[in-house]
């Protein structure tokens, strides 16, 4: 299917207002020559959407991957460039440089660790990176992960340049960026998109969408940013799969000196290409986030066993798989013991739209004319909102980009998939949610640090 960029007058329809869409949406209105409408089945920011969250990491630590080493590069200028309009209208900043500390294993860095350093210094960032020569020095900065430092988390670099930002906070600051540059906005019941709308005379020509409540809305060109939800909206070939990923918060400990320390920790992690974990310091509202970067779990649906995915908008009771909630447990009691005596406050599964070999999947559908799908996130693009939408009007207005070339559709088996070389177990078994004992939702009982045995 040739694919023809939008004519100015366009009109554009995009789906989905989260990180993908919003980015999207303000990069076209900055042309000045379409008609945007952004669709969404909630208001924004939407409950359950990825990219609504406490925080989020800001990292350009990506091994081998320069793409997105660059991206996140070009993105903190705008994080900065953001910082400062909302100082001058009196708004906290949303991006924090609280520094990434990557810990890794025993005497000697992995792989992953190893190649960041090499490819950061080798385009000239080398300032960025301040590699700790002994297990001491580490503890002598970050005398938090003292024992995790004892237990064999014993080399370490920090990235200076990175931190995290306020996530559901920088999705609202782009909203409203879209705002006053004439988005339009169709949100609720009536934005929700039930299927592309085709013409009739030519099934494979979408001329627009069909909501919820069998209005169809007609465009020039639709863009669809659904996230995680995508596979389950239009056939996506098996390119991406609805994944969920395990999240949980520790309240403010009931102790003022490890209160204070938490406060001032790096985002950090925990050799993260061999164990996945990941967390960040403790909010000003007392809550500490700690997070795992996985192969995750699906959630097959009955018709044709597509995972979608299942939040706590549709499931309200629904926590964190047992087994998951076992597992953090025993890495934290190892790498942030202090945790051990803590009730875990809130935990959740959180979805990645997850692509075969974690790059973005960026591009016009095979399968239709007029059609543009915008996802793949795999697990590491909020990150980019401040800039994403930029690289995503080039491929709307056909123009090849090396980001382009990198996220243009791909026909890959899933016999390939490697995910984005970065989860902990590699080996790609997951789990069905709900399915086994180890995959039930843990009870509020189980959150307690009370609960002896798991
Ligand atoms: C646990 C977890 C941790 C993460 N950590 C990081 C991190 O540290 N750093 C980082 O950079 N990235 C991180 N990410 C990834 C990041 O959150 C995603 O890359 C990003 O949020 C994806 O944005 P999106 O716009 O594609 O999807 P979403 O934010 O999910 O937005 C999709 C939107 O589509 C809407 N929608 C869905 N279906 C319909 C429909 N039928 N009709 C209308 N609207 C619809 C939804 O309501 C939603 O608003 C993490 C993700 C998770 C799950
Ligand atoms: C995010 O920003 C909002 C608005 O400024 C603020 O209320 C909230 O506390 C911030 N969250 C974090 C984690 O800093
Ligand atoms: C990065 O590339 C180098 C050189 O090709 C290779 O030796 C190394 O294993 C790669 N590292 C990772 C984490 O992919
Ligand atoms: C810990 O910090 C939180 C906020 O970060 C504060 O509300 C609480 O009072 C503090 N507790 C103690 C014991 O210092
Ligand atoms: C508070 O935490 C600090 C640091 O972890 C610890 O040394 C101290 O014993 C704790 N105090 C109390 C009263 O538990």
């Amino acid at each position: 299917m040739t694919y023809t960029p939008p004519p100015p007058g366009s009109k554009i329809i995009i789906v989905g207002g989260g990180c993908f869409g919003l980015s999207t949406a303000y990069a076209l209105a900055l042309k000045n020559q379409y008609d945007i409408y952004v669709f969404d089945r909630q208001q924004i920011p939407a409950p359950d959407a990825a990219s609504s969250d406490i925080n989020k990491i800001v990292r350009m630590d990506y091994a081998n991957d320069t793409l997105y080493m660059h991206l996140t590069i070009e993105a903190l200028g705008m994080w900065h460039q953001w910082n400062e309009e909302r100082s001058q209208q009196n708004l906290d900043p949303v991006f924090h440089r609280s520094g990434v500390l990557l810990l890794s294993g025993k005497d000697e860095f992995s792989s992953f660790e190893k190649a960041c350093m090499k490819n950061i210094r080798e385009a000239g960032y080398g300032h960025f990176i301040k590699e700790y020569q002994s297990p001491e020095e580490i503890v002598e900065d970050f005398p938090q992960f003292h024992h995790a430092v004892k237990q064999g988390f014993n080399t370490a670099y920090l990235n200076k340049a990175g931190g995290w930002c306020n996530s559901s906070e920088a999705v609202k600051h782009m909203y409203q960026k879209c705002i006053d540059h004439g988005v339009h906005f169709v949100l609720g019941d009536e934005g929700c998109l039930k299927n592309v709308y085709c013409d009739p005379k030519n099934p494979d020509t979408v001329v627009g969408i069909q909501t919820a409540d069998d209005t169809i809305h007609y465009a020039d060109r639709v863009v669809l940013t659904t996230g995680s939800w995508t596979a389950g909206l239009v056939n996506m070939h098996n390119q991406v799969v609805a994944s969920g990923q395990q999240v949980v918060h520790f309240s403010s400990p009931q102790n003022a000196t490890l209160n204070a320390s938490w406060e001032k920790l790096p985002v950090w992690c925990g050799d993260l290409s061999n164990t996945g974990y990941y967390g960040f310091p403790m909010t000003p509202g007392g809550k500490m986030k700690i997070g795992k970067h996985s192969s995750g779990y699906l959630n097959p649906r009955e018709v044709d066993g597509v995972s979608v995915p299942r939040t706590q908008v549709t499931h309200t009771t629904d926590t964190l798989p047992i087994g998951a909630l076992r597992e953090f447990r025993q890495f934290l009691g190892n790498f942030l013991p202090e945790t051990s005596s803590l009730d875990v406050s809130f935990g959740r599964v959180c979805w990645y739209s997850d692509s075969i070999d974690g790059d973005f999947v960026i591009s016009p559908h095979p399968d239709y004319k007029n059609l543009i799908v915008a996802t793949g996130d795999s697990g590491h693009g909020l990150k980019f909102i401040p800039i994403l939408g930029f690289k995503i009007r080039d491929i709307i207005e056909g123009i090849e980009t090396e980001y382009s070339r990198a996220w243009a559709w791909r026909d890959m088996s899933t016999q390939d998939t490697k995910l984005d070389g970065l989860r902990a177990d590699s080996l790609l078994q997951r789990l069905l949610l709900d399915e086994t004992e180890h995959a039930r939702m843990a009870t509020p009982d189980e959150f307690k640090a009370s609960r002896p045995r798991l």
